[in-house]
């Protein structure tokens, strides 16, 4: 059997449902991707890295692809649309022992959008095809693709009679019988940012198309809500970004809530001790740069508690652990 096949990779190994870390730029670093395994995540993944720079052996690249073999199963996100540069990059993420590749196709930034890749690459599905076809013949670890549910073609390849969007099934349809052993699929458009309508029907459509593991995605951000994406798609799991920030519990939340119908919420001294656990990692990871870069996770980690605005002023200062102690001795629930 081809190795590469969806029966012959660690994603058939998982239990359903899977339950992933979305990559998310600025926040999936190392600490925070353990603290996501540590708190129920399936599997995780790292920020989106250059395919450039890490076919040029950019310091930088390298950097964000540290991670902890704890982490595993770990995936390293590539993003670029040079085959030979994806060939490069593919090499180096198996040579480091990640246990898989995951192709950006849904990056909707500025710059990324403008030079051609992230979701700009699902207005070509033929040229997604060398890209991934060139990424599988370079490795042996199972490749995956990240995706959003559509984006609206360019005006001068809208001919009369023809659909004026791309969607992530006409993708999948362009991309039928690769080995490609799993799909997120960002329920979101392009032009709808992060904050739009999850298009159910779109997923759902992926899901009955393709035969490798889907996962759904956006606007995860409750056991409740994941229960009913999957429900409504039959996705095989959910990948969870924004969710996950200040509550990498949700994962165990979730597991719970399809259990039990029930999940808990941590106390304050659970909550303390999740986040100095964080500042630990964070600090063995990264070094004292590290306790500067969790300063935005403090502030997530408070949200929604009475003096959480008092609080948050402090955190974004802090440049130690034990700062980050003293201040949350002083978190209540108390209004
Ligand atoms: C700050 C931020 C950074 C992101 N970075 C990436 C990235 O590097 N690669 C990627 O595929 N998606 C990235 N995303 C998109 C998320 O993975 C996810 O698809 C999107 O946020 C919708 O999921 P959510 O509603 O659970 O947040 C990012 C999202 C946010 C908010």
């Amino acid at each position: 059997m081809d190795p590469r096949t969806p029966s012959g990779n660690f994603w058939r190994s998982l239990k359903q449902p899977i339950l992933a870390l979305a990559p998310m730029e600025g926040y999936t670093d190392c600490a925070f991707r353990m603290m996501a395994r540590e708190c129920g995540a399936d599997l995780v993944y790292t920020e989106f890295v250059s395919s450039d720079a890490i076919a040029h052996r950019a310091p930088t690249a390298f950097k964000k692809m540290a991670f902890d073999p704890r982490e595993q199963p770990v995936l390293c996100q590539i993003f670029g649309k040079d085959p030979d540069a994806f060939v490069a990059a593919a090499r180096e993420v198996q040579a480091r022992g990640f246990a898989g590749i995951d192709i950006n196709l849904g990056c909707p930034a500025h710059k990324v959008v403008r030079s051609g890749t992230g979701v700009a690459l699902m207005r070509n599905p033929e040229y997604v095809k060398k890209l991934v076809a060139a990424t599988i013949d370079a490795v042996t670890i199972p490749v995956s693709l990240k995706m959003r549910a559509s984006i609206r073609k360019e005006r001068k390849e809208i001919a009369p009679g023809t659909p004026e969007r791309t969607t992530a099934l006409d993708l999948m349809e362009a991309l039928e019988g690769m080995p490609i052993a799993a799909v997120m699929v960002h329920g979101r458009s392009y032009e709808d940012g992060f904050e739009g309508p999850v298009d159910i029907s779109m997923i759902r459509a992926v899901k009955e198309r393709f035969k490798g593991i889907v996962l759904a995605n956006g606007g995860v951000t409750t056991p409740e809500r994941a229960k009913e994406l999957m429900d409504a798609t039959g996705a095989d799991g959910v990948g969870i970004a924004r969710g996950a920030l200040g509550q990498p519990w949700i994962f165990d939340q979730i597991r719970s809530y399809l259990a039990r119908g029930r999940y808990d919420t941590p106390s304050i001294a659970q909550l303390r001790s999740i986040i100095l656990r964080h500042a630990e990692l964070a600090e063995s990871t990264k070094g004292p740069h590290g306790i500067i870069e969790l300063r935005k996770h403090c502030a997530s980690y408070i949200r929604g508690y009475p003096n959480a605005s008092m609080l948050r002023s402090r955190l974004v200062r802090v440049t130690t652990r034990q700062e980050i102690a003293d201040i949350l001795d002083e978190l209540t629930d108390e209004t």
